[in-house]
């Protein structure tokens, strides 16, 4: 066995070790029966796309707390639509590769998890009472052509992009005493068991980029760039905004120009974009793309 294949090997060993100490079934582990809990928020409010903004400041505290809601409702239900095509990658992957590996077992019990996350972040939108935000159009099928055309190092790439923006903002919200318990639970079960998946990506993907053809690299660069811009721009749907009375297009429009926002989905894809430059992602005429996806400093 090489170098790489043991490296691979060991990780997935450690993982799947992980695995079987620390999953969840959220249909057990979580209160889905308990009424939620009169002024908590659902979302932190330093999160909210609207905060810090002229908007957010006429908006009462109860409206604040409804915008929360279907914030987290449009976070959930997007990532549905994440981890639906992150499955379908991640299945692909295998396609190849011998079941017996470990690396391949991994795999498996990664899309185990994801099925399990799918169907609690959708009854969670159930029991929120909000609409099933869903991507633009434009966005489903672009989401349709990445997933098609995917290299193996944009799979990984656009699976850290959704796994670890997500991750950072779930971070802040499962400690938060602020928060609604059931919102606490979800985040707290989703932090637990991405960090193994966003383990397990980082160092496929580092192995990728080591020995990727140029071309590949070359494509995988800007197909990446191309998908984090639509991961930034789908993670709130502007239909939330109706919810508390305001117009869709005119709070998207102020959201994406808010210096708060702006800096929080910096903020976000910090350690991941510091990861990527690291490794040759961001490079040449990647480099304007991925400024335009609002992640990049
Ligand atoms: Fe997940
Ligand atoms: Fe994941």
């Amino acid at each position: 066995m090489d170098a790489t294949l043991t490296d691979r090997e060991k990780t997935a060993e450690r993982l799947l070790a992980a695995s079987a100490k620390h999953s969840f079934d959220p249909d057990t582990e979580l209160d889905w029966d308990a009424p939620f809990e009169e002024g908590s928020w659902y979302w932190p409010p330093e999160l909210v796309s609207l905060y810090d903004t002229p908007l957010w400041k006429q908006l009462s505290e109860e409206q604040r707390i409804t915008l929360s809601r279907h914030e987290a409702a449009s976070l959930c239900s997007i990532g549905v639509w994440f981890e639906t095509i992150l499955m379908q990658l991640l299945l692909r992957h295998t396609y190849d590769l011998d079941p017996t590996s470990g690396h391949v077992r991994y795999a498996l019990t990664e899309i185990a998890d994801e099925c399990r996350h799918s169907k609690m972040f959708a009854r969670a939108v159930t029991k929120m009472e909000t609409p099933a935000y869903r991507p633009s159009r434009l966005d489903l099928q672009l989401g349709r052509v990445l997933k098609t055309v995917s290299t193996t190092p944009g799979s990984f790439t656009g699976t850290l992009l959704a796994e670890e923006i997500l991750d950072w903002m779930q971070r802040l919200t499962f400690p938060d005493e602020r928060i609604q318990p059931l919102v606490r639970g979800i985040t707290r079960i989703h932090v637990v068991e991405e960090a193994r998946h966003i383990r397990y990506a980082r160092e496929e993907l580092r192995r990728q980029m080591a020995t990727a053809p140029r071309w590949e690299i070359e494509f995988t660069r800007l197909s990446s760039a191309q998908a984090a811009r639509v991961i930034a721009r789908s993670l709130i749907s502007p239909r939330v905004y109706a919810s508390v009375g305001l117009d869709p297009e005119y709070a998207a429009h102020t959201a994406l120009n808010s210096p708060h926002r702006q800096d929080v989905m910096k903020q976000s894809a910090k350690r991941l974009m510091d990861f990527f430059e690291e490794i040759g992602l961001i490079r040449g005429p990647s480099r304007r793309l991925w400024r335009a996806s609002g992640l990049v400093g």
